[in-house]
């Protein structure tokens, strides 16, 4: 996954509880900062065995809050003062105690009564321990115990163990973490929609190993599809070849070429309802028409014949024309006269939103710029990160989507 730097920073409180898995809390402290937020860090006395809070501090530019009865705060009420000044509370690891003693609402330790003091302040934890505890009946029920509470719980991930076993109970990757954090703060837009995205080139193969493809890179449908996710949508993303770690919390279709792309968005199409379709895929428009077996040879002298080419389907404009076609958005990728040119293709593709870029200033890079085009008209968004231009997108899709009931 890539993590492009948000726009709003914000303040997390990070709880620490006892668990191998505190040696991942250093790596996210690392992340949220990276990614310009501020970070509190809290460690119970059992998390301090499996990490130094020195650590901790150096990592987070912070002293370790550590003890009720030694605040850091002058006022003596750490308990309150911490949670009271942050955007998010967030525990990982979190350990079964950890889950037990929040889900009883105990305050036997400094991070229990944070729990207890959050008030309305995002909270998420992260369970890390080994698969039997975490299948365990009474784990199970302080976890269901807390979402009923209104708290989030990320993960955890199946996987090996530290303890050798292999099951569910591994504590969800720092990165992983970064993006469930940072959903919190993101409107529940698409909450129980079903969102379908292309993304990034096709790769048309010439022989076993040439073919045709294009400069992108990927970054833009990535981004569109983790704010989708944390806009609370079902996304599937049917991705063509591209560098970029595949999205949490997101089904990843990998194709390679047009034809495959196309099959894939309509088994998605037909196997379930889909209430979006956002086509950012830079989809090749012509494949060789013949696949050379094994590799064309050089012949000294003597350059090989270009292949004839044939059209690769409009897999947007086919989507569009479906009866029960999904609210279609298209993406076009200019290298000048980005108006003129979109304008006849959003017509051309028949869908309600397109937007409109500079392919050459967008494929690569880590920000973009767009004009979005709909039966209304023309807004241009200036130029920005591409997770936060991908925010602002699925602001505008929902806005434009039918009312929904309940
Ligand atoms: N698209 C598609 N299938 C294709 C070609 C494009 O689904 N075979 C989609 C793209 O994902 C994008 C939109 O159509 O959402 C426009 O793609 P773009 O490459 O800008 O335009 P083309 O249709 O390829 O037209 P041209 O190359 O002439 O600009």
């Amino acid at each position: 996954m890539n993590t492009p730097r948000g726009a709003v920073a914000r303040r997390v409180l990070l709880g620490i509880s006892g668990g191998v898995a505190a040696y991942k809390a250093c790596e996210l402290t690392r992340l949220l900062v990276k990614a310009g937020h501020q970070v509190q860090v809290a460690m119970t006395e059992a998390a301090t065995r499996f990490v130094g809070p020195v650590t901790l501090q150096a990592l987070s530019g912070r002293a370790v809050a550590l003890d009720i009865w030694q605040p850091l705060r002058a006022s003596g009420m750490d308990h309150i003062d911490l949670v009271r000044e942050a955007d998010a509370l967030v525990v990982a690891p979190a350990s079964a105690d950890l889950l037990a003693r929040a889900a009883c609402g105990m305050g036997d330790d400094l991070l229990a009564t944070l729990l207890l003091a959050r008030d309305a302040v995002p909270t998420l934890l992260a369970p890390a321990m080994n698969r039997a505890m975490w299948a365990h009946p009474a784990v199970q029920r302080n976890a269901a115990r807390l979402r009923a509470d209104g708290v989030r719980l990320a993960g955890p991930a199946s996987g090996e163990q530290a303890c050798g076993e292999v099951g569910e109970g591994r504590m969800l990757e720092p990165e992983a973490l970064l993006w469930e954090i940072e959903a919190l703060w993101q409107p529940q837009l698409l909450q129980g929609l079903r969102v379908l995205l292309t993304a990034g080139p096709t790769f048309e193969p010439w022989d076993a190993v040439r073919g045709l493809s294009n400069r992108s890179s990927g970054k833009m449908g990535w981004a569109l599809a983790r704010a989708a996710w944390e806009a609370g949508a079902e996304v599937v993303l049917v991705a063509g070849p591209s560098a970029l770690a595949p999205p949490h919390g997101v089904r990843v279709v990998a194709v390679e070429t047009a034809l495959q792309m196309r099959q894939a968005v309509q088994d998605e199409l037909s196997g379930a309802r889909c209430d979006v379709f956002i086509a950012a895929a830079a989809v090749a428009d012509w494949r060789p028409r013949e696949v050379q077996p094994g590799k064309i040879k050089k012949e000294p002298g003597r350059a090989p014949q270009l292949p004839e080419l044939e059209a690769n389907p409009d897999i947007l404009a086919e989507v569009a024309a479906r009866g029960d076609a999904p609210f279609c958005v298209g993406f076009a990728a200019e290298a000048g006269d980005l108006l003129v040119n979109a304008r006849a293709k959003r017509e051309r593709k028949g869908v309600p939103l397109l937007v409109g870029n500079l392919g050459p200033q967008t494929f690569g890079r880590d920000d973009n710029a767009c004009v979005l085009l709909d039966a209304q008209g023309e807004r241009e968004l200036p130029r920005m990160p591409k997770l936060d231009l991908a925010r602002r997108l699925v602001q505008e899709i929902a806005s434009r989507l039918p009312a929904r009931q309940g």
